[in-house]
């Protein structure tokens, strides 16, 4: 029989396997002392749990303190938000914060990843579906508008969605109304909508991949979450924060310079913005020794940094020195989608934004070159 830890120690265990060694005589002492420490083992877990500050948005510099005084003002309405903003700058965090402030914080708020699932099962699993609509549909079901009523639902990467969806998204935000896939009577729902995304949609309109109507719909209120490196003023209380998160998460005391560390991390880009600003300090906290954190302890992808410095034309030149064009061509594109992924954390649609590609052309290169994407997170 193994062991059991302290805290999981039961009575049974006790009489058979601990008494009889621990020269116990019939009284409790020993077993009360056992429980006392099983106890003040689970209250310290729960201290700890209470020391960990919520999620919550963070920055006081005016352009943060202008935002998020917006988004409480238009959490009281229940006017379409769009949330705009460079991936990691918080723009799920805005939409949390609306719904929280709204007279629908009870009720649910739901996440649609407008890019991740295929049209027909998006359909019928945002709407429903009367029985027999399809190979499969055994009996009717309701879709997740009619069981999210009265609740906001939150439509990520919004730039992502397919023409069929904008049709149909077009048509709830005009009437307010769903059909069920096989369905011909329309049903009136009541929910509110924020959309994300970090395309710009502007110039996806002027493409024609995004639908004009679709946009004016969606554009009621528009926040814009500028990339952290433009608000250094934030800095301080973001790594404040993390710090005092992940310390308590963590059960690890730290003790660090806030001011100087601050100064330190803003000379960097962050192109990842906050979430990268957060990973950072969870990896520095794991990594700290003796309890002090200073800026050595922070590793940063440098490497693309540097990498950028020397790749100028002759280095590059010089390093394909008699290599056939194509091949060159084909490593230097491997490089940059290696390169783009990783910043992007293994996001292969952030990506594709940032390198001007379809998603579907990215896919088919990391195919080709052998990227995963999964490696890269
Ligand atoms: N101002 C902030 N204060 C505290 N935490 C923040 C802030 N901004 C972002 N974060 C944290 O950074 C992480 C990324 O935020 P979020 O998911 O909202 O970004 P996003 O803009 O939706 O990114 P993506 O475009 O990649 O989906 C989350 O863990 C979030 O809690
Ligand atoms: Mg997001």
């Amino acid at each position: 029989m193994s062991k059991p830890q302290v805290c999981t120690i039961n009575r049974q265990y006790f009489e058979c396997y601990v008494a009889p060694f621990a020269g116990y005589k019939g009284d409790n002492l020993f077993w009360v002392i056992l429980k006392k420490l099983s106890e003040k083992e689970s209250d310290l877990k729960n201290s700890i749990r209470d020391r960990v500050p919520e999620d919550c948005l963070i920055g006081s510099s005016a352009v943060m303190c202008k935002l998020q005084n917006m988004a409480t003002r238009v959490a009281k309405t229940d006017a379409t938000v769009m949330v705009t903003g460079e991936s990691g700058t918080g723009k799920e965090l805005i939409a949390k914060l609306i719904q929280q402030n709204s007279r629908r914080k009870e009720k649910p708020f739901l996440i649609i990843n407008c890019n991740a699932i295929n049209d027909l099962l998006l359909e019928s699993d945002l709407f429903g579906y009367e029985k027999g609509s399809f190979t499969g549909a055994h009996s009717q079901k309701k879709g997740k508008f009619e069981v999210v009523d009265g609740g906001t639902i939150f439509l990520d990467e919004i730039g992502d969605i397919s023409p069929r969806m904008q049709a149909v998204l077009l048509r709830v935000l005009q009437h307010g109304e769903i059909v069920r896939v096989g369905g011909t009577s329309p049903l009136k729902v009541d929910v509110r909508f924020i959309a994300a995304t970090n395309r710009d949609l502007v110039k996806a309109v002027k493409d024609g991949s995004f639908r004009l109507d679709l946009f004016y719909r969606l554009n009621i209120i528009k926040i814009v979450i500028p990339p952290l490196r433009d608000r250094k003023e934030d800095f301080l209380e973001l790594i404040t924060h993390f710090v005092r998160k992940y310390s308590a998460l963590f059960g690890i005391d730290i003790d660090f310079n806030p001011e100087s560390l601050s100064k330190q991390l803003e000379a960097y880009d962050w192109p990842g913005n906050v979430r990268e600003l957060q990973n950072v300090i969870q990896r520095a906290i794991l990594m700290s020794e003796d309890g002090i954190l200073s800026a050595d302890a922070f590793t940063f992808d440098n490497s693309l940094v540097d990498k950028e410095q020397s790749n100028t034309l002759s280095s590059v030149i010089k390093r394909f020195n008699g290599t056939p064009l194509k091949s060159i061509v084909d490593q230097v594109e491997k490089e940059i989608i290696i390169e783009k992924l990783a910043v992007n954390g293994g996001n292969v649609a952030n990506t594709a934004v940032k390198l001007d590609i379809c998603k579907a052309a990215l896919y088919e290169k990391m195919k080709r070159h052998d990227i995963s994407a999964k490696s890269l997170r």
